[in-house]
Formats: C-alpha cells, sequence, structure tokens
C-alpha cells in the first residue's frame, strides 16, 4: 500500500483558487500524537473565511497554510506515550492546527474520539466543529420543557443539530429557512418559518406565546428581532457568540480536553440515535474547490464533507456525487 499521500495546500491569503495540492510522506508522530489516515473530512465557512484572510488578527497564517478542522479516519501510527488508540482504529477527531484536508493528519492523541461503528463516515467527518459550536450554544442557554427558542438557519451545518439538542433539552423550536426545508425541519420537530419580510409577524403566530430564547446563526437584522420578541439578553445566542466559539474550537490549547469531551457526548448521541446529522453534499477530495463553493451558496441542509476515498456505511458503498450537493441524502447511524 502507497505510503504517499495528498495535502491541500495554499501559499497566500485567497479564494478557493489559491488551494492546490502537494505530495504528502506518511508523518512521524511525537509521542503524545497519532497519525491518521483521513477517509472524510468537514468543511467550514470559517476556514474560507481565514484562508481569505477575514481573521489575520486573530488567527494570522503562515506560508504555506492547510486548513481543514473535522475529520474521520485510521489511525496510522501512534507515538510511544498513546496508550487509548490502536492502530487501525476508527477515529473522529479535530486538528487543532488545521491540516485535515489530506490524506494523512497528525493531531495529539487527546484530539480524537473512537467512532462508533454504527456512525457513518461523512457524518464523523464532517462532526466537530459544527457539532461542538452547536453544543456549547444549545448548553449556555439552558434551555428546559418551558422554553420555545428562535433558531436561524435551522437547517444549516450548525443549526440543524442546535435544533435536535434543543429539542432533546424539552424546548419547542422554531426554526427559520427557506420553503425547501420545511418539510426537513417539520420531520424533526421543528416548526418551520420563512425568513424575510413579515418574518416577526410568522413566529409570533406559530409561537402563541412569548418566546423565550433566540439562537441567531446567521446575523443581520435578527440582534433586532430578537429584542422585538421580547428575548432577553441573557436568553440571545447572537452570531458573534458563535464566531467567538467557532474561533475557541477551531484552534483550543493543547491540553484543552473539553472539545473531544463535547465530540465523544455528540458521536454517542448518534449513535443511539438521539441526534441525526445530515450530509448535504459529499464530494471527492478532488472536488475540494466545488465543496467550497458549493458551502458558499449559504443554502447547505446539513453538512458538506470531502471523502479521501470511498466509504461504506451500512450496507451500500458510496462513492458520491461529483456535482451538486443539493440531492441531499439524510445519513444517520
Ligand atoms: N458571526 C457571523 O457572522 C457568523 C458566524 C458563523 C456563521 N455565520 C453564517 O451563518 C450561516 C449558517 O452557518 P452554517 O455553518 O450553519 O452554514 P450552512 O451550513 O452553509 O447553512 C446555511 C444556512 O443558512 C440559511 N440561510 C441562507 N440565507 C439565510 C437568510 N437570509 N436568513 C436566514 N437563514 C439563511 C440556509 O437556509 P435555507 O437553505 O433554508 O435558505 C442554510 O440552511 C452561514 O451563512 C454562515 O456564514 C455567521
Amino acid at each position: 500500500m502507497s505510503r504517499t499521500g495528498r495535502a491541500v495546500e495554499f501559499e497566500r491569503y485567497g479564494d478557493v483558487d489559491e488551494l492546490h495540492f502537494v505530495t504528502q510522506e506518511l508523518p512521524v508522530p511525537a509521542d503524545d500524537e497519532v497519525v491518521v489516515e483521513v477517509v472524510c473530512a468537514g468543511l467550514n465557512h470559517i476556514e474560507n473565511f481565514i484562508r481569505k484572510g477575514d481573521f489575520t488578527d486573530r488567527l494570522p497564517l503562515e506560508f504555506p497554510a492547510r486548513q481543514g478542522s473535522c475529520f474521520a479516519g485510521i489511525v496510522k501510527k501512534r507515538g510511544s506515550a498513546v496508550r487509548d488508540f490502536s492502530v487501525g482504529a476508527e477515529v473522529i477527531g479535530h486538528a487543532i492546527e488545521g491540516g485535515a484536508h489530506a490524506t494523512y493528519v497528525t493531531v495529539p492523541a487527546s484530539s480524537i474520539v473512537k467512532k462508533p461503528s454504527n456512525v457513518g463516515w461523512e457524518v464523523a467527518g464532517g462532526l466537530y466543529l459544527a457539532g461542538v459550536t452547536a453544543y456549547d450554544v444549545v448548553r449556555s442557554l439552558h434551555l428546559g420543557p418551558g422554553d420555545i427558542v428562535v433558531i436561524t438557519a435551522a437547517a444549516g451545518g450548525v443549526g440543524h443539530i442546535e435544533c435536535q439538542l434543543a429539542l432533546a433539552a424539552g424546548a419547542k423550536v422554531i426554526g427559520t429557512c427557506s420553503p425547501p426545508n420545511h418539510d426537513y425541519l417539520r420531520s424533526i420537530g421543528v416548526t418551520p418559518i420563512t425568513y424575510g419580510e413579515g418574518l416577526q409577524q410568522r413566529i409570533e403566530e406559530a409561537a402563541k406565546r412569548p418566546i423565550t430564547a433566540f439562537i441567531d446563526n446567521f446575523g443581520g437584522d435578527n440582534p433586532e428581532l430578537a429584542t422585538s420578541l421580547g428575548v432577553k439578553e441573557a436568553r440571545f445566542s447572537s452570531s458573534e457568540h458563535r464566531l467567538d466559539l467557532e474561533m475557541h474550537y477551531i484552534r483550543p490549547e493543547r491540553d484543552d480536553t473539553e472539545p473531544a469531551m463535547v465530540l465523544a457526548a455528540l458521536a454517542k448521541l448518534i449513535a443511539e440515535n438521539k441526534v441525526r446529522v445530515l450530509i448535504s453534499g459529499f464530494y471527492p477530495f478532488d472536488y475540494i474547490t466545488q465543496a467550497f463553493d458549493d458551502l458558499a451558496e449559504h443554502h447547505s441542509r446539513g453538512k458538506v464533507v470531502v471523502g479521501m476515498q470511498p466509504v461504506e456505511t451500512g450496507v451500500r458503498s458510496h462513492w458520491y456525487l461529483s456535482g451538486k450537493a443539493r440531492s441531499t441524502h439524510e445519513a444517520s447511524a
């Protein structure tokens, strides 16, 4: 089996056309690290923003730079101090210094968790950043059975996980989306409301009682909307808050054990069928720029993911679309 792989790199700040493939030799891990052969890796808007140079103050890059935060794969090598994961273990992880858009990624063993066997590779590969962000947002609002929460961009990569976590906490959920996503949101128990002119009235009519919390994934006029709906400041999670969480979770400290704990909790929820993560588009690795273009359209239903190799989920072997992602399929436990 070949030990040579490929990684996506870029030499300067810019758009997806700065991305190119370079050859990657099988890395050698440090004592506390593992080398994972990536099967699938997720895409996130924040990776686009960082590559474009929008966050040079908070996260300056050294070039050549690599990207990719979320991955699932198979442990290929482990450092001498790693005991929890054997070579061949199937894992879900977080590339704390980026670089998951590659054949091999090297990470501290503390940033991977075991992949439950009934969690699909593409779901596992796209889980980390959207999942821990959604988990943190929902947790921060202390939602419970008495709550009625509005979630904007409710069918998106982060929003659809927030919806399910809020429902699991006992809250009633109203989600904003476009009409093609109404059936999906209804199917998971969310009341869908089309965003745009007249949104406040539609929300109030659907809620029939005061809104108690508001999660804004999108920004725009939504802070004013939350205020008009009478939501208290402490129960409003802004898109800036979400951005801060993403910036934190994309580059946590090496000794921060919380992200992996949350990732493991999410993997368990998915394995138990309590949360279902949608895959909006699954592109072969060669199509990484098209995958980012798709994401940038801001109409994903769930996550956009790239696959480094064909994967098998359940009884079917997939080698997925090389075209548009909107032929959404549902991947779950
Ligand atoms: N601080 C910030 O400014 C900040 C931080 C993080 C993310 N965001 C943004 O938040 C959005 C959601 O993030 P994500 O990671 O979940 O992205 P995503 O997976 O690409 O989801 C995009 C979602 O946004 C929805 N959407 C598109 N236009 C909308 C609008 N005018 N009002 C409300 N929802 C709209 C889409 O719904 P339909 O397909 O149903 O139209 C889609 O479900 C992204 O657009 C992202 O750029 C902003």
